[in-house]
């Protein structure tokens, strides 16, 4: 399959027509899978109603069918005949957080969306996407467009249109590219369908800010024990693992260092992730780092790129400085330890 590119500038505005993406919202239209860009990363978008466009998806994307898709409006009126009911957590956190990196979970209206797109669960995921294309392009197809990362299966979910055609060019009808995405992990998951909501991943708007607004949540217990079932059933997959290991390290450069060099005299290449602040303490094959520790939305904002980027390089071993597990840090954090298989060095 030829896929399309249609480049457009992120500050589109309202009154001006943007024949790329009329196009590409005819694409979904005719139920073609088009890749575009939100405010946390891309996403693989198709018709949310059509089970044909939906099967396109997790073909393109390899990706277990058993795993349900969130579907992204551009309008609070295209939520009501989706769901059964609005509850009001939910509808406060809509008035504070939409458009922006949250998905709430609400009781699904059955006999509305592809059944394929929420994998026949009597829930669905929704979000409304905080990114000027995003927005244009939903509201120019009409549509309830189902949309998971625009990654392979396993891979670290793109940042930039250049991942996405890394990974799916051949496999799609068109990727919009409006450039680098800005959060850089996927929105935050939060189960309203329950008293307290509960946050089945942790994503670009941290568990403090939904406090903030409705009180107490929680987090899925699945979240801290990798043995437990996660409520989302993505998150029991692996996902954005490098080539090479990855061992998360708890302790000083010093310690990261040592555990290098002792790789590196026994023949090995070392690769390590950091962050500006420390990058020039270390010494080994490749040091790549993602943000600065002091201001942790920017490592958010690196993470996958830099994930992608150690597969460029030859590396036999990935060392990684760890991070706190509050505000975006927990989405890191998750993002991190998921990359890692959960491998520690404490
Ligand atoms: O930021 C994002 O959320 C990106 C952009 C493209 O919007 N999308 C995204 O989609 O990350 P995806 O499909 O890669 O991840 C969706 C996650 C999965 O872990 C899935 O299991 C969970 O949300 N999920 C979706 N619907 C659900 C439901 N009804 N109940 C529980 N979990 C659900
Ligand atoms: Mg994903």
């Amino acid at each position: 399959m030829e896929t399309k590119c249609w480049i457009v500038d992120k500050e589109v505005d309202n009154k001006t027509r943007y024949p790329q993406i009329e196009e590409a919202a005819q694409a979904l239209r005719l139920n073609e899978v088009v890749a575009f860009p939100t405010e946390t990363v891309y996403g693989l978008g198709a018709n949310a109603l059509s089970d044909e466009a939906i099967a396109k998806i997790y073909e393109a994307k390899g990706r277990p069918s058993d795993n349900p898709l969130i579907v992204h409006i551009a309008d609070t009126s295209q939520l009501e005949p989706l769901i059964v009911d609005i509850p009001e957590k939910a509808k406060r956190l809509m008035e504070a957080f939409w458009p922006g990196p949250l998905t709430i979970i609400f009781k699904k209206m059955p006999g509305r969306l592809s059944e394929k797109a929420t994998a026949g669960m009597d829930t669905v995921g929704i979000r409304m996407p905080d990114h000027p294309v995003a927005l244009k392009l939903i509201s120019a197809c009409g549509l309830p467009i189902a949309a998971p990362s625009a990654n392979r299966s396993g891979k670290p979910s793109p940042t930039s249109a250049k991942h996405v055609w890394d990974d799916l060019a051949g496999k799609i009808a068109g990727v919009v590219d409006g450039g680098e995405t800005g959060v850089g992990v996927e929105s935050t998951v939060l189960d309203c369908t329950v008293e307290p909501p509960v946050i089945l991943r942790p994503g670009g708007l941290s568990k403090e800010e939904i406090e903030d607004v409705i009180g107490h949540v929680e987090f899925d217990p699945a979240l801290k024990n990798k043995d437990s079932k996660p409520k989302a059933p993505g998150m029991k997959y692996t996902h954005y693992a490098p080539n090479a290991p990855l061992y998360l390290v708890e302790g000083p450069i010093e310690k990261i260092q040592q555990l290098a060099d002792a790789q590196r005299s026994a023949g090995k290449k070392v690769g390590i992730l950091t962050t500006e602040e420390n990058s020039s303490s270390y010494d080994a094959d490749i040091v790549l780092s993602c943000g600065k520790r002091s201001e942790l939305s920017t490592v958010a904002h690196e993470l996958y790129g830099v994930l992608r980027q150690f597969n460029e390089t030859e590396v036999d071993i990935i060392y990684s400085e760890v991070f706190p597990n509050t505000g975006i840090g927990a989405a890191v954090m998750n993002r991190l330890e998921k990359a890692a298989g959960h491998k520690w060095i404490r």
